[in-house]
């Protein structure tokens, strides 16, 4: 077995990534990347690891999917009260990690997150079908629960409160928007030599650019 995981092994060659074409910009290389992680196709382009971490500093990650992408940063949509929803009131440093294997490309991003206006949340939440408006309200996110059947139950007793009624986003959900410090774009290369070009903040809109050895 152990052997077999230490012979699993791919060489990199689809693309490379150089000062001489990369945008300025880290949120238009961002833009350039999705569009292309879009096009190829491949299974859920949007979804991305979001790592926070506990008071006592210990990181957690989970799988979220980037919901918007503007100038001012990046959207996904959670439960508040979920564990990184709690982790994030008490330290909003989070990091994003875009896991793009059939590319062979990583973007990592860290910054801070803050809730969207809850006009936002409401846009968005109906926005999403019904069955997924009443998943929210039906989940304690991250709360323990005894069995399967009391989420359930749960639905089918939310489905006849809301039978033939608008579903009012619940007080606990909404979205939260990552506000970027730094980008790394990660581009596979032969021989393990990746390129890898990172963007630091260094405030009001410019961005350090500098290639990180792999
Ligand atoms: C592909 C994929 C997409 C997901 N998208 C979301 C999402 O957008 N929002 C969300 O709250 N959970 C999403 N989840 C579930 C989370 O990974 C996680 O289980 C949940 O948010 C609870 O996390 P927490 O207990 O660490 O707060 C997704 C999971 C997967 C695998």
């Amino acid at each position: 077995m152990r052997e077999d995981i230490a012979s699993l092994r791919n060489e990199y060659t689809q693309a490379e990534l150089n000062e001489g074409t990369i945008d300025v910009n880290p949120f238009n290389q961002f833009e350039k990347w999705f569009t292309e992680a879009v096009a190829s196709e491949i299974l859920e382009p949007n979804a991305m690891v979001l790592s926070t971490v506990s008071k006592n500093g210990i990181p957690s990650q989970r799988t979220v999917l980037l919901k918007d992408a503007n100038k001012e940063g990046y959207t996904f949509y959670t439960n508040y009260d979920s564990k990184k929803g709690r982790e994030i009131e008490r330290n909003p440093h989070v990091s994003l990690l875009f896991p793009w294997y059939d590319l062979e490309r990583q973007i990592i991003i860290t910054g801070k997150a803050q809730k969207v206006s809850k006009e936002t949340s409401v846009n968005y939440f109906h926005s999403r079908p019904r069955e997924s408006q009443l998943g929210a309200w039906a989940s304690q996110q991250s709360n323990e629960i005894a069995d399967r059947s009391i989420l359930e139950e749960k639905l089918k007793m939310l489905e006849e409160r809301f039978l033939n009624k608008e579903i009012p986003l619940p007080e606990n959900w909404g979205g939260y928007l990552v506000i970027p410090e730094s980008f790394e774009f990660w581009q596979g290369r032969a021989s393990r030599l990746h390129d890898r070009i990172y963007y630091q903040d260094e405030m009001e809109g410019t961005w350090k650019i500098s290639r990180l050895s792999p």
